[in-house]
């Protein structure tokens, strides 16, 4: 779908999306200390907004307008701040490479998108920092509930890791694999409760800053 599309989606009162954060998130950050963070494809910015009440210095960017302003808002009536920005996740330049955390969450592209997204995500990625993509896995399609049905915009967690790996000689830096697989989801039916299948990858960059001079003659 695209940006108008999007809109066209998010063009309610209501929020598409819960308030709350993917069940994933909470676990998956617990460790880290809170930094700066960026939601790639954040839609209505529960994400972000959950990671800016635990202290991020969160930033959003979706290329939906519409649903980037449903972000500001919900983030000021919960009393948060945050920077929000329209950008597509697949061609947004980051500033600088200084994102302590970057997440990408249901952003459901065909392969080239997805790859050009990751990029994104690596570039803005701070040495030492943390990458974390959850999406609709492909097993879904016929093992699992709901999510998109066409095959196209799945994921695998092997395509996910080689799209880092694609990144990381494109950008430099070692990103090592902290996580790829599958992770079972609950979700709630007017029919009862469904299995619903997620990929779920988790990268850190290592800190490569390099050993000064003076350091190495320090140490002969
Ligand atoms: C399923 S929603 C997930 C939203 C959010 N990550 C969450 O978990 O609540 C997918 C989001 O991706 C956004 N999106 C799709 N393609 C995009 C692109 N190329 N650049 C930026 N955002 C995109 C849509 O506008 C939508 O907000």
């Amino acid at each position: 779908m695209d940006a108008d599309g999007w809109n066209a989606r998010y063009d309610t009162t209501e929020l598409v999306w819960s308030g709350e954060p993917n069940l994933f998130l909470p676990p998956e950050v617990e460790d880290l200390q809170p930094g700066r963070a960026l939601d790639l494809a954040c839609g209505e910015g529960r994400n972000a907004i959950w990671l800016a009440t635990q202290g991020w210095d969160v930033t959003g960017v979706d290329f939906s307008s519409v649903g980037i302003a449903k972000a500001e808002r919900l983030a000021a009536e919960r009393g948060v701040q945050g920077t929000w920005i329209v950008g597509d996740a697949t061609t947004w330049e980051p500033p600088a490479a200084d994102f302590d955390l970057v997440v990408l969450f249901y952003l459901q592209l065909p392969a080239a998108g997805r790859r050009a997204a990751i990029r994104t995500a690596i570039r803005a990625l701070a040495p030492d920092g943390t990458f974390l993509l959850v999406a609709h896995d492909l097993l879904n399609l016929t093992e699992g509930h709901g999510g998109p049905q066409d095959a196209a915009v799945l994921t695998t967690a092997e395509a996910v890791v080689d799209d880092l790996a694609a990144a990381s000689l494109e950008v430099g830096g070692e990103l090592v694999i902290e996580r790829a697989g599958r992770v079972d989801r609950v979700a709630r039916t007017d029919d009862g409760d469904r299995n619903a299948i997620d990929t779920m990858v988790r990268a850190h960059r290592m800190d490569v800053t390099p050993v000064s001079i003076l350091d190495a003659e320090d140490s002969v």
